[in-house]
This record gives structure tokens, sequence and C-alpha cells, in this order.
């Protein structure tokens, strides 16, 4: 709780390494298809063109993992998860809305699932500290906005979060540290 709680405040010490976002969401999708079961298809899109970027391995993982456990409740009878990494360019016009973010390069991480999705009316309210819909004793509410500060304490923009379609979408985005180039397709 004590690390939710620093997390959550921003103020948590960062142990940044260099992180291939394919080798990581390849690791991650072993995990996650024995966690979530066979209802669940979990889907990584491998794309050797994202860059190397640089992040907390730990703080980011359960950040996925965070994403990951959503897209199953969203889903209690099973569905498609998919998982993917791309660079983006964000120029002085996408930063200009947040002071303490630098334009440059990012390598965002794309979390999506084929569940019920969020009402228009909660989805403002989805990263906010103990905002949940679930039943008591099943969510805190706590995960997106660990979420929220990992991905603003790591330099990204704030997280997205979309209504695609009946699913939804996120992307957590963290400075990458070598050039390549762009991703095509998301
Ligand atoms: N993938 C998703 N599909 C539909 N709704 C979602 C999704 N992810 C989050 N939400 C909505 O956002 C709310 C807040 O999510 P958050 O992860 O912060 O808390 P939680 O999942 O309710 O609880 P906790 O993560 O602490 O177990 C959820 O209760 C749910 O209503
Ligand atoms: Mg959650």
């Amino acid at each position: 709780m004590t690390q939710r709680l620093l997390a959550l405040s921003r103020k948590q010490a960062l142990n940044l390494v260099a992180i291939d976002t394919d080798r990581l969401l390849s690791n991650l999708e072993v995990l996650l298809k024995l966690t979530l079961g066979e209802k669940y298809d979990v889907d990584v899109a491998m794309n050797p063109t994202t860059w190397t970027c640089e992040a907390d391995l730990a703080q980011l993982e359960n950040a996925i993992l965070n994403l990951a456990l959503n897209a199953r409740d969203a889903m209690p009878r099973g569905g498609e998860l998919r998982l993917e990494a791309c660079n983006v360019e964000l120029d002085e016009a996408d930063v200009a809305t947040q002071p303490d973010v630098v334009a440059g390069s990012y390598v965002a991480i794309i979390v999506r699932d084929s569940g019920v999705g969020i009402s228009r009316e909660n989805l403002p309210k989805v990263f906010d500290p103990f905002f949940t819909t679930k039943d008591v004793g099943k969510g805190t509410g706590f995960g997106l906005s660990m979420v929220y500060g990992f991905a603003r304490q790591s330099g990204g923009p704030r997280p997205d979060r979309k209504r695609a379609g009946s699913g939804d979408e996120r992307k957590a985005v963290r400075a990458a540290v070598e050039e390549g180039s762009g991703c095509g397709g998301s």
C-alpha cells in the first residue's frame, strides 16, 4: 500500500533500464495466458521497429498487468486482449496542454480489449483514485490511478483512454532513448 501511495504522489524512485517492448510484451503474453485462462484470447502484436525505451521495468509490468486485469473484468464471459507497442513523436502542439511533458520521441504501449467499454459518463473519472464501478471488496479504484502516476512520473503525457467501439484502449507513454523509424497503423 505504501508503494502504491508513493506512486500516486509521484515520489517513488524509478529504477530506469533500457526496455525492448517486444520482448517485454512476449514475456507478459505467457504470464497473461496462464493467468486469464482459456476464455481469453491474448494477442501480442510484434513491432520490431519500436525504439528501445527507458522505464522502470517492474512498474511498467505492473501497469500493463493492471490494464490486463481491468480488461478481464470488462469481459466476464471471455474475449480478446491485444497488446502492442509503437513509436510516437510528440510535437510542441501535442504537449501544449501538458507543461511538464517535453516534445520528442516516445514509445506507446497500447492495451485493447473487446469488452463492454467505459460509459461516456464514467470516462473522465477512470484515473481518479478510488473511482471504481466494481462491487465492494472487488475493486479499490487504485489500478488506473497507479498507471496514471507512473506514466507521468516516467516523463510521459497523460495516459489516453479511448472508447473505441465497444472495447477500450489505453496508452501509457514513456520516453524513448533510441531513434528509429516510425510505426504504422495504430
Ligand atoms: N478495460 C476496461 N473496460 C471497461 N471499464 C474499465 C476498463 N478499465 C477500467 N475500467 C473502469 O474504470 C474503473 C477504474 O479502474 P481502476 O483500475 O482504477 O479500478 P478497479 O479496476 O475498479 O479497481 P482495482 O484496479 O483497484 O482492482 C473500473 O472500475 C471500471 O469501471
Ligand atoms: Mg483495475
